[in-house]
């Protein structure tokens, strides 16, 4: 299913409140929501662990996609499953065994993602795309919010040609925004994740915000 779906990033919420944070995305439209988890040696910035993953689930009624920004990763993918992640992306970068990741965070009853790096080129997944759910192309060097979009539309065409017709999602993470999402969404990518377009001028106590400035996204995209 080729549908575009939002994935607010909760990198831009409030820290203090992500629960509400979480209710107040998902009943403005989200289709799924974005955990950016990152450990200050892989990128260099540090925000939450399974521990706080697992006190999200509960306010997460979509799809709860955990984006991994650590290395190493294997040691991990338990608490992960047990946190309650249902998509569970590692990126190709992370590690020299990205293969064996794959195996298993599937093997622990998760849906697996694989992320690129934005100057990783697509042919990293080559060997990968019966093993992933997803793969997730970033389009900023991760690590943190409000980066400026880099264009690697090429990049996404590139990889839908290779997955042919798998069922594998095509997302996109950074600096999308309703003059960026059309570009990717044209090149074959299905999950849209934003931070800070989504956030932007909103907060709990103006939740209408998020709505709008989802409902532009997906406007844009699916135009
Ligand atoms: C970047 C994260 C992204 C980020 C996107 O390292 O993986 O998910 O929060 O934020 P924006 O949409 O603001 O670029
Ligand atoms: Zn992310």
């Amino acid at each position: 299913d080729r549908t575009i779906k939002i994935a607010p990033s909760i990198l831009s919420a409030d820290f203090a409140n992500f629960g509400q944070e979480i209710r107040a995305i998902e009943a403005q439209g989200a289709d799924w929501v974005h955990v950016d988890v990152m450990d200050g040696h892989f990128v260099p910035n540090l925000t939450f662990g399974p521990q706080a993953v697992k006190a999200f689930r509960p306010h997460v009624r979509t799809v709860m996609d955990v984006h991994l920004m650590i290395a190493p990763v294997d040691p991990y993918i338990d608490a992960y499953a047990e946190a309650g992640a249902d998509v569970l992306t590692a990126h190709v970068e992370a590690g020299p065994h990205i293969h064996r990741t794959l195996q298993a965070i599937r093997g622990a009853g998760m849906k697996a993602g694989v992320a690129l790096n934005p100057g990783t080129p697509a042919e990293a997944v080559a060997h990968l795309l019966d093993l992933a759910d997803l793969v997730c192309v970033m389009t900023v060097n991760p690590g943190f919010g409000g980066q400026k979009f880099i264009d690697l539309t090429g990049k996404v065409r590139r990889l839908r040609e290779m997955i042919g017709d798998r069922p594998v999602h095509v997302e996109i993470d950074g600096g999308v925004d309703p003059t960026t999402a059309p570009l990717v969404a044209e090149a074959g990518a299905d999950v849209l994740v934003a931070g800070s377009a989504v956030f932007r001028g909103g907060s709990v106590e103006a939740p209408e915000v998020y709505g709008s400035n989802i409902r532009t996204i997906r406007d844009a995209a699916e135009a």
